[in-house]
């Protein structure tokens, strides 16, 4: 078996190997010794401009979990294959709505408010979700999009479906200012409409376990322990985490806020472990902690290995197709349209 050092330098010749016909995309909740791999970095809605303007690469590896790879394959033409290291790597959020789920979700509001509704599904989801939105008037988003959707279905005077995630639902409504006693919660589990009965805006029960781990307590004490300390947190947090921290955004939003501060900042972030640890040691000159240490990473996100890395590389110069990610034609058309939206509005 190859050392890790051997992998390494394994997959650093196969890179140049390939040249200008590979490229690498990297999601920032990556390991280090991973991420040092990709040729471009990126929250998710970045690494989706990233692979719809990719026009020379006949290979993109993603280096992230199956629906931001998915998103690649729907964003690409059909001469370019991505692939994924580990086709396991999900995502428990997106897993928690099943397009069956959605359409039966969608059967009930029709009844109640028909045409009335425009359906917005974060990114992390299935293709079969993204292309049951773009299908119904709908679109994708990023939590780095997520105000432009909101405001696009709102301006028309609809209602939203969010889904799958509760949490950026309830954020990004709040933030364009709807009135949490406007917010209803489609309880996936039992079927039914939770909350008002002419509701604006419907949540889906979904969430990431890893940010709804960050609760207002942990903000309390960090403000405590570190005085004068600045609290970013992704919007995955929920509301209450949200509205007690300093600043809330996209993975893409937090290296900002990180980047533009000060020297001598302090910053406790709520976010993936494996990102605050990266801010930390590439700025030296600021203190940047986790807002709770005890938060596990994602553990798919922890998948991907340098080792399946190399073993996905060999396998695409050898024709193998078991870490292709590929989206059947009719959905990749409907999950396109849903994609192309949120692309052109933002
Ligand atoms: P962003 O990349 O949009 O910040 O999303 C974070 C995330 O949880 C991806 O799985
Ligand atoms: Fe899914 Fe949360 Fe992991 Fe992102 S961090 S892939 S939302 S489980």
């Amino acid at each position: 078996e190859l050392s890790e050092q051997d992998v390494v330098q394994r997959i650093y010749e196969l890179k140049a190997q390939l040249g200008s016909r590979l490229l690498i995309l990297g999601h920032h909740y990556q390991q280090d010794q991973v991420i040092q791999f990709a040729d471009l970095t990126g929250d998710s809605f970045l690494l989706s401009r990233q692979a719809a303007e990719c026009k020379d690469a006949q290979y993109i590896v993603f280096l992230g979990v199956n629906f931001m790879a998915e998103t690649a394959d729907i964003l690409t033409s059909l001469w370019q294959k991505v692939f994924i290291p580990d086709i396991n790597a999900g995502c428990i959020m997106a897993d928690m709505a099943e397009a069956c789920q959605v359409r039966r979700c969608w059967e009930v509001l029709q009844r109640s408010f028909p045409g009335e509704v425009i359906p917005i599904t974060y990114v992390n989801s299935s293709a079969e979700i993204k292309a049951f939105c773009g299908e119904n008037g709908g679109l994708t988003c990023t939590s780095s999009s997520a105000d432009g959707a909101f405001h696009w279905a709102l301006e028309q005077d609809m209602k939203v479906l969010f889904v799958p995630d509760e949490h950026l639902g309830r954020n990004t409504a709040f933030k364009a200012g709807i009135d949490p006693e406007e917010m209803a919660v489609w309880d996936r589990q039992r079927n039914r409409l939770v909350g008002p009965e002419n509701p604006r805006v419907i949540l889906w029960n979904g969430y990431c376990p890893v940010h709804q781990e960050f609760s207002p307590d942990s903000i309390s004490a960090v403000r405590k322990k570190h005085p004068g300390v600045r609290v970013v947190v992704h919007p995955e947090c929920s509301c209450e985490t949200v509205q007690a921290a300093d600043e809330a955004g996209s993975t893409e939003y937090i290296i900002d806020c990180v980047r533009t501060s000060p020297a001598g900042s302090v910053w406790a972030v709520g976010t993936e472990i494996n990102l605050v640890q990266r801010l930390s040691l590439e700025h030296g000159d600021k203190k940047i902690i986790s807002l709770d240490e005890t938060v596990k990473p994602c553990p798919d996100m922890l998948k991907i290995s340098p080792r399946n890395l190399l073993r996905c590389l060999e396998g695409l110069l050898g024709d193998r197709t078991e870490n292709i990610v590929a989206v059947d034609s009719k959905t990749a058309g409907w999950a396109r349209v849903a994609l192309q939206r949120m692309l052109s509005i933002r």
